[in-house]
């Protein structure tokens, strides 16, 4: 028999300061999405997730509430388990960065690198956020505070190591521009080049002495590893790293590290360096999320506003909470998390779309057939046809927009689905066939169809909604049946027996009011008290705003469409090496001659679209007054092409 294909996903591992909010539980949902995924096509899954322990923060929080640091990481990571475990995570490994099993082989790689040279000993002095447990040199602060958090940052001076960057620079420069599909979503890639490589990578401190919570750096015991080192050391220490036969022989390099944006930085430069300083493998993506906000901004705990995953679960299910995740956002984007916006997802998603067809289908074949399926005819209408092949199709679909990563769109064509077997109702009106007794094998073929394609549904919902699929196979009497629950039998339709009980239970989803979960009050809702100017409608947040990539571009060619004369084709260069090839409507404004050179602002992030058949990738910001005038907008000096508009 064939190896069977391995895959090896991670979350980052968190910080047991405090428990987890739904911003955490959604990265590590996803991960449990494409494991569920790949562990239903066939592949061998490692899944892992855990918590990352050490550092002043934890230990100055500790010490505030009293308990030891180990008791009051002790209590943390026993009720993130217990989150993980009511989200339905199906992860093989949890690591504690505390454990020996971590400690003793972060230490021998410390040593390694001290050998080869890789990390000195130096002074450090520059300026320390703790809650990031990242370092800053006084020209990288924002207003004096941390850039990436905006708190306030600590200045410090110290004997410290320090690990050689700059000796990998050029190499992970070269492997990232080589690698397109190493950062994820592209557009995160050229934020790490522009920001961190290109100007120039400072060496890293990476030990510290004013705590000692952390792992001791050997043989010079005052000194605990830098937290990041320690943490990213995970994803290879969890498999046994150093190991005689450890599941790194099996895993090694992992496929995809799933992380939030923020942070990126630490996963695809500095994780990437100490890999090719251990001469190990890069792992072939890392994968930086977007944001989970509230309405107000971002979730935090010092603004009181924080969801807690346990209680929202706890209310609407594990598996709404999952739903919501998964398909409000799409995945790579900022997304907003409101109680509005999950309750009707309920409603449109669960309750109306699959939790009606459900209950319609299982309702008429107990009411037409004293619930046994009835045996279909072979004969096939075109509404037949294309639920079939929409069944049949969908699973291949799916497939591939996960392998991109894109959970939100494979989710769609599950829906696609869904809506499809719904219209298919609607357009053979089983009631009206029931009332001839003449229609009577029409009627059969009907709802044998519709049960075989909830039976389809049911195996594509398997990694998103872990818990509903059972539910479902109770009504259609597919329990115990694994034949009829895997990917493979996906391949043939009418698998399901003719004959076989159906029972309609109860609703999959039932629909909630949409006013009387607003008026709950809890913590788990995200009623954030709104200042009156947060309320006028169509405000966004800087977030949402920084989703438009505006860049500086220069023009390099311009000339007519021919038979379009409001149509100008041109190129614009963006400092990409390729210049982006556009179409504007902006001919009868501009003669082409004069847009040459000209420094101009370019939407860059838009879907590229195809007009009079020229591919159009970008978009040249222009405004229009009232009297159908337009001016292109450009900047007021020269400046890079590509530089950023924020
Ligand atoms: N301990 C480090 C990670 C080390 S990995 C080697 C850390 N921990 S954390 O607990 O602060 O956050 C971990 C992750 O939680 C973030 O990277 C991100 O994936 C996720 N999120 C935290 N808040 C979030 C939102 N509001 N929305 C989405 N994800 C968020 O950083």
């Amino acid at each position: 028999m064939a190896k069977p294909k391995t895959y090896y996903i991670t979350t980052p591992i968190y910080y047991p300061s405090n428990k987890l909010h739904i911003g955490n539980a959604y990265t590590t949902v996803a991960a449990d999405a494409l494991a569920r995924f790949k562990r239903l096509t066939g592949y061998r899954v490692w899944f892992l997730t855990g918590t990352d322990e050490h550092g002043q923060k934890i230990q100055r929080q500790a010490a505030e509430s009293g308990k030891t640091t180990l008791e009051f990481v002790d209590e943390i990571v026993a009720w993130i388990k217990e989150l993980w475990k009511e989200l339905d995570i199906s992860y093989d490994d949890f690591i504690r960065t505390t454990e020996p099993r971590h400690t003793e082989k972060v230490a021998r790689i410390f040593k390694r690198f001290l050998e080869q040279g890789d990390i000195y000993k130096g002074k450090y002095e520059g300026w320390y956020c703790t809650p990031c447990e990242a370092y800053w040199q006084e020209r990288q602060l924002q207003d004096h505070k941390c850039p990436d958090c905006g708190r306030d940052v600590e200045l410090i001076a110290e004997e410290a190591y320090f690990f050689r960057m700059s000796r990998y620079a050029s190499r992970l420069m070269e492997y990232i521009e080589t690698h397109p599909e190493f950062i994820q979503p592209p557009s995160r890639k050229n934020e790490m080049i522009n920001n961190f490589l290109k100007p120039g990578l400072e060496d890293l401190c990476v030990s510290r002495t004013s705590f000692d919570w952390g792992i001791p750096v050997p043989g010079d015991e005052k000194h605990v590893i830098y937290v990041w080192l320690d943490a990213l050391s995970n994803y290879i220490t969890a498999l046994g790293y150093g190991e005689e036969g450890s599941l790194m022989e099996t895993f090694w390099p992992a496929d995809v590290h799933l992380i939030g944006k923020d942070i990126l930085r630490f996963h695809t430069i500095y994780w990437p360096i100490f890999l090719m300083a251990l001469d190990l493998p890069l792992p072939r993506t890392v994968f930086g999320h977007g944001w989970l906000l509230l309405q107000e901004g971002k979730m935090s705990k010092s603004k009181g506003n924080v969801v807690d995953p346990r209680i929202l679960a706890a209310r609407y299910s594990t598996d709404a909470v999952r739903h919501f995740l998964l398909r409000e956002i799409p995945f790579g984007q900022d997304g907003v998390f409101s109680i509005e916006a999950l309750v009707k997802r309920i409603n449109t998603d669960l309750a109306n779309d699959l939790g009606n067809l459900v209950s319609r289908t299982l309702t008429m074949v107990e009411r037409y057939f004293e619930g046994i399926l009835p045996q279909p005819q072979a004969e096939e209408s075109s509404s037949d046809r294309e639920l079939k092949q929409t069944a049949l199709e969908t699973p291949g679909i799916m497939e591939k927009l996960m392998d991109d990563l894109k959970i939100g769109d494979a989710m769609a064509q599950l829906w696609k689905l869904i809506r499809r077997s719904n219209k298919y109702i609607d357009e053979n009106a089983p009631w009206d066939l029931a009332k001839e007794p003449s229609s009577r094998q029409r009627l059969a073929t009907v709802l044998y169809n519709l049960v075989e394609s909830i039976r389809f549904i049911s195996v594509l919902l398997l990694p998103y909604l872990p818990r509903t699929p059972e539910r479902i196979w109770a009504q259609l009497g597919l329990q115990g049946q694994p034949d009829l629950q895997s990917w493979a039998s996906l391949q043939s339709w009418g698998l399901i027996q003719p004959g076989t009980k159906v029972c309609r239970k109860e609703d999959l989803f039932p629909r909630l009011n949409l006013q009387e979960e607003l008026n709950r009050d809890d913590p788990a809702k995200a009623a954030p008290k709104v200042r009156p100017e947060e309320e006028k409608p169509g405000l966004i947040t800087l977030d949402m705003f920084q989703q438009v990539e505006v860049r500086v571009g220069r023009i390099v060619e311009a000339a007519p469409v021919p038979g379009a004369d409001k149509l100008l084709q041109l190129k614009v260069d963006l400092g990409e090496g390729e210049p982006r090839q556009v179409v504007a409507g902006i001919a009868l404004y501009y003669r082409p001659e004069e847009l040459l050179d000209r420094l101009v602002l370019f939407a860059a992030n838009l879907k590229p679209v195809k007009l009079r058949g020229i591919l159009s990738q970008g978009m040249l910001l222009a405004a229009e007054d009232e009297q159908g005038r337009l001016a292109l907008t450009t900047v007021d000096k020269e400046i890079a092409v590509g530089s950023r508009v924020r």
